[in-house]
């Protein structure tokens, strides 16, 4: 399991500190939104900032690109430090060349898909992809109300991914709270990208401890065993 506290969520006045304050926290990766004010309705930050970020920590740092133009970004995100970057399965005749570029880079590759989109989009992807992220909320604004509706294509996911014999990551962002992830594990996902409930937490480590308890708690494998 990987347990992913999104930056988005961060005190915007101090970065650093709350690079250092993730890393300590025993999270596994920082999750980095990037929002272009085209692709989604609202901007965040550059690959100037992960570039800035990066000496900072150790920690994996997975880049989610929400952006109409990824070709001209995912070079500079790869130099500053990125280690798997995430394209948009809604850019589609873009996406085999977009996923390529990623590869040649020497980058893990992420495709995500949003709440409206049928999940049958990604289905020639994924033999091809490390991870798939489906999206709980329509990006662009952390704090916003899980959509359940997006339950059934973490199945789906993890039903190919059984049937197919792959070993993509089935990653969920948007709206994850101490209910929400635990219904994203049953369904079947792995890695879980919280803005607001860990950021927000006042004691990040104990909010990472008990979401990873939860998420254990709900693990469709252990409960298998359990029977
Ligand atoms: C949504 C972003 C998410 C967001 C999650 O556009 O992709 O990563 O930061 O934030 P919360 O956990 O606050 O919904
Ligand atoms: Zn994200």
């Amino acid at each position: 399991m990987i347990i992913a506290p999104s930056l988005l969520a961060s005190d915007y006045t101090r970065f650093g500190r709350e690079v250092e304050r993730a890393d300590r926290s025993g999270a596994d990766w920082l999750h980095l939104d990037i929002m272009d004010g085209h692709f989604v309705p609202n901007i965040s930050f550059g690959p100037e900032l992960v570039r800035a970020i990066r000496p900072l920590t150790k920690m994996f740092f997975d880049v989610h690109l929400m952006c109409s133009r990824p070709q001209i970004l995912i070079e500079p995100f790869a130099k500053a430090g990125a280690n798997e970057i995430t394209v948009h399965v809604e850019l589609h005749q873009q996406v085999t060349s977009l996923i390529w570029k990623i590869k040649s880079l020497g980058k893990k590759v992420g495709l995500a898909i949003n709440p409206p989109t049928a999940i049958s989009l990604v289905q020639p992807y994924l033999d091809q992809i490390d991870l798939l992220l489906v999206m709980t909320v329509n990006p662009g604004f952390g704090g916003q109300e899980f959509i359940h509706e997006t339950l059934p294509k973490i199945q789906q996911a993890e039903a190919w991914r059984r049937e197919r014999k792959l070993s993509y990551r089935i990653e969920v962002d948007g709206g994850l709270n101490y209910q929400t992830v635990a219904e994203c594990a049953r369904a079947g996902a792995d890695t879980f990208v919280s803005g607001t409930t860990l950021f927000g937490a006042h004691n990040l480590k104990a909010a990472v401890k008990k979401m990873r308890k939860i998420v254990n708690a709900n693990d469709p494998a252990l409960a298998d065993l359990k029977v």
